[in-house]
């Protein structure tokens, strides 16, 4: 299986100080990789060094067939303003930004992109809304539609269910789901929720100072989750 990502000995930290000391695990092509620690562990750390955000102290991220640009991210606490005065699709079509630098205008080939974001996530039809009149389930959407503008590869979420109740926390992770499996999106999640990672998730990194566990998600949950 193609590796799209490899991490080998990574050292990420802060001002000289570490906060993930020597990690290796590698992300497969079309993998779903579920990224789970405590609160603090290093996790948002990982990820702003995958999408180059921060710089390795040691040890280094390689990338096959893929650039950092186009990777999807939906971060932890959204950057969009709950209450920003922006349309949905004003939102999703930033997302094409990533790709061409700063334009003020966009053309037709980012339209399209936008809009069959919008399709795929089936909220085409909340378009002209406002997105601070929109429940957080749709929001979550339309934020995941904006990534999916950057990326045809691999989309990045930071704990994306943190503020879901249960139901919309099924439905995103059924979209995720078929992103993966129908669309070939290789995703990596960064969540608390094992439970769900167990029926969704292929692989899974732990992070806990340096004791880390990478393999699968179902050796994780039947084996070493229990003994810990
Ligand atoms: N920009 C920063 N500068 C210095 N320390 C930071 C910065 N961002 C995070 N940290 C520290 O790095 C550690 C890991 O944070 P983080 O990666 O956000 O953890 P997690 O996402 O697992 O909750 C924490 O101790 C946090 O305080
Ligand atoms: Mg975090």
């Amino acid at each position: 299986m193609k590796k799209l990502i490899e991490v080998s000995n990574l050292t990420l930290g802060y001002e000289g100080r570490k906060i993930i000391d020597k990690l290796s695990f590698d992300l497969y092509e079309n993998d779903f990789l579920c990224v789970v620690g405590e609160n603090g562990s290093g996790k948002s750390t990982l990820i702003k060094g995958i999408l180059g955000l921060i710089k390795p102290m040691n040890g280094k991220i390689q990338y096959n067939d893929l650039k950092q640009k186009n990777i999807g991210y939906i971060p932890q606490e959204t950057t969009v303003s709950k209450h920003f005065p922006a349309s949905v699709y004003e939102i999703v079509l930033s997302g094409t930004l990533n790709s061409v630098g700063l334009l003020s205008f966009y053309n037709n080939e980012q339209k399209e992109k936008a809009d069959n974001a919008l399709k795929k996530l089936k909220i085409y039809n909340l378009k002209d809304k406002s997105f601070a009149d929109l429940s957080g389930g749709q929001r979550q959407k339309v934020l995941i539609a904006r990534a999916l503008c950057a990326t045809s590869k691999l989309l990045i979420l930071d704990e994306p269910s943190n503020n879901l109740d249960y139901n919309s926390r099924k439905k995103l992770y059924e979209i995720l789901k078929e992103l993966n499996e129908i669309d070939c999106i290789s995703i990596i999640m960064v969540t608390h929720d094992l439970d769900h990672s167990n029926l969704i998730g292929k692989h899974l990194l732990s992070i806990k100072e340096d004791d880390f566990y990478y393999g699968t998600v179902e050796n994780y949950v039947k084996v070493i989750h229990h003994d810990r």
